[in-house]
């Protein structure tokens, strides 16, 4: 694989997609082809699914909201992200598999060993080089959001355990696979952040 897979993770609120777009302008800023891209709903597919995951009134079970991130997922990557690294681009996505295993894997208690499993099913194994991590806990990040003055999309509704378990289950993955994960203090200032972030993103651009 020719280009460079780079994905943004972390509770809602933490400037994941500011992040991303900054690295993005500053790559493209060094003569990279960017992709900037996102989950769910990376593709016109997945804007469907994107739609029944966040703001379908009732229930949705775990195991279909799983289902539903992967089928996202799948799409997402034979269709934009496997194409895009062949060609030789840099792939920026804000969320990618390690959403599934922190939100429905520790958010919704299915076996994360599982919904790993069923994303890398979906993605034929397809793994990020770096996976950023913006960590922050998650009564900040919930004040964060309070800020923004938007309605709260069916995830977000969510309670604070939920997104400390999501929290949680970050940390974990990070400190297992410190080789793919940068994790940084979203608390830090968002110039600050973004320096950290390229400094690692240099490291891995040939
Ligand atoms: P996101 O697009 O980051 O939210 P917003 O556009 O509102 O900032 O993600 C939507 C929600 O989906 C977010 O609460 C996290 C959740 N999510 C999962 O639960 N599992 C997943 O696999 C992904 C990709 C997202």
């Amino acid at each position: 694989m020719a280009g460079l897979f780079i994905s943004f993770e972390g509770i809602d609120g933490v400037g994941k997609s500011t992040q991303a777009d900054r690295l993005g302008e500053w790559l493209t800023s060094k003569g990279k082809e960017v992709l900037r891209t996102l989950e769910p709903g990376g593709t016109d597919l997945g804007q469907e699914i994107r739609n029944i995951l966040l703001h379908r009134k009732g229930d949705v079970a775990p195991r279909a909201e799983a289902l539903l991130y992967a089928a996202d997922r799948a799409h997402h990557v034979a269709t934009k992200i496997r194409p895009a690294l062949n060609a030789g681009k840099t792939v920026i996505t804000d969320r990618y598999l390690d959403s599934s295993v922190a939100y429905q894997g520790a958010g919704r208690a299915l076996d994360a060993n599982l919904v790993r499993d069923l994303s890398l099913f979906a993605v034929e194994n397809l793994l990020p080089n770096l996976t950023v991590l913006l960590d922050l806990d998650a009564a900040a990040a919930l004040e964060r959001r309070s800020k923004t003055g938007t309605e709260p999309d069916r995830l977000e509704r969510e309670k604070l355990e939920f997104f400390e378990a999501v929290r949680d289950q970050y940390l974990k993955l990070a400190a297992a696979e410190p080789n793919r994960w940068l994790v940084v203090d979203a608390r830090l200032d968002v110039d600050e952040i973004a320096q950290i972030i390229r400094d690692r993103v240099s490291t891995l651009l040939v």
